[in-house]
């Protein structure tokens, strides 16, 4: 393997583990970013719902009491105005649904089901419990966020329609008849309230988010790994590959007319310089060498004298 594949697979190595690790943190950032928003969403709607509740008690109902002794007006009733309002958004903003889930409700289509149930007895059971969030499936296959929170008879004034039959209005009795929705304690917790919001348009946002997100990184690799590529190519393995064949045709004792580009100033244009400073030497060693053969004899007998009169130092120095 040469070097630029060997310096590209340690560069890409590190860049999809890089990528991954990047990636992988982003989902998990976003998939919680996501999350907390609909949990926001959620809230917000639930404080809408409460809102309309209050503001039927506190408003319609005083208006229409008195008129609710001949026919039952469900209008006046904060939970139906509350889960009207929802029926209209939910015609608009598909998905996001409101229900109030009692135990023993005065309308049977808000009696509480299976995991409502559940729900209804964790919050009986710990009335330190002030909300439950959680994730499910719906019959249609869509996933939706639910926020859940306790309803408790806190007025007196609740048990006029939910406390004794005998006390609440005729005409409610007459419209919703004697069994369902009574004998509700004064703290008791009787239901849930319950917003669903869908998950899946948030899931695609962050998914989305996550994958410009890889794909902005990929591109600013994939311009540095081109330049880089090109300044590896041009700046190093260039020079190097001249460098290795000059070696190579002095191998072959073909030194004439070598020499190599040094203009630039770093590492290898110095390299090079003393490359070409070495060819020059050779060049100037072996044309003496070619002119005066006979020269080398007599530096052989110098060298030899010199190394006599070495060996007689050392033993003078003795
Ligand atoms: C004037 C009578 C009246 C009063 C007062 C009243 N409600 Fe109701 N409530 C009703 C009726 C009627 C329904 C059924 C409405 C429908 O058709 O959905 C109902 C429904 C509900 C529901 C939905 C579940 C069910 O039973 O169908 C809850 C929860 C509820 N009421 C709680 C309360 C609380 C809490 C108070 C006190 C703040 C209260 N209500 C005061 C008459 C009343």
């Amino acid at each position: 393997m040469n070097l630029q594949k060997r310096l590209s697979s340690v560069v890409l190595a590190i860049f999809l583990s890089g990528w991954l690790i990047a990636g992988l943190t982003a989902y998990t950032m976003e998939k919680r970013n996501a999350r907390q928003d609909t949990v926001h969403t959620a809230e917000v709607l639930l404080g809408t719902a409460i809102a309309a509740r209050s503001y039927t008690s506190e408003e319609i109902q005083p208006l229409l009491i008195d008129k609710i002794t001949k026919d039952f007006i469900p209008q006046t009733v904060p939970s139906y105005s509350a889960q009207q309002l929802f029926a209209r958004l939910g015609k608009k903003y598909q998905g996001y649904t409101y229900a109030e889930r009692v135990l023993n409700p005065t309308n049977r289509q808000n009696i509480a089901k299976g995991w409502q149930v559940e729900m209804i007895q964790a919050f009986i059971k710990n009335p330190e419990l002030k909300e439950i969030i959680g994730e499910r499936t719906n019959m249609e296959g869509e996933d939706f966020l639910y926020v859940a929170k306790p309803i408790q008879v806190q007025q007196q004034s609740c048990l006029q329609c939910h406390g004794k039959p005998e006390v609440a209005p005729p005409s409610l009795l007459k419209t919703y008849g004697y069994y369902n929705g009574f004998d509700w304690k004064l703290n008791e917790i009787v239901g849930t309230r319950l917003i669903s919001v869908p998950t899946l348009i948030p899931k695609k946002q962050a998914q989305k988010e996550v994958f410009s997100y890889l794909l902005m990184i990929a591109s600013v690799f994939l311009v540095a790994y081109t330049t880089v590529s090109l300044i590896v190519q041009h700046w190093i393995l260039r020079p190097l590959d001249a460098i290795s064949h000059l070696v190579e045709q002095v191998s072959l004792h073909r030194v004439e007319n070598l020499q190599l580009p040094d203009e630039s100033f770093d590492e290898l244009g110095k390299l090079s310089k003393s490359v070409n400073r070495l060819i020059i030497s050779l060049q100037k060693a072996l044309s003496n060498q070619k002119r005066s053969p006979h020269k080398k004899q007599r530096g052989d007998n110098n060298n030899r004298q010199l190394g006599a009169n070495n060996k007689q130092q050392r033993t003078h120095d003795k």
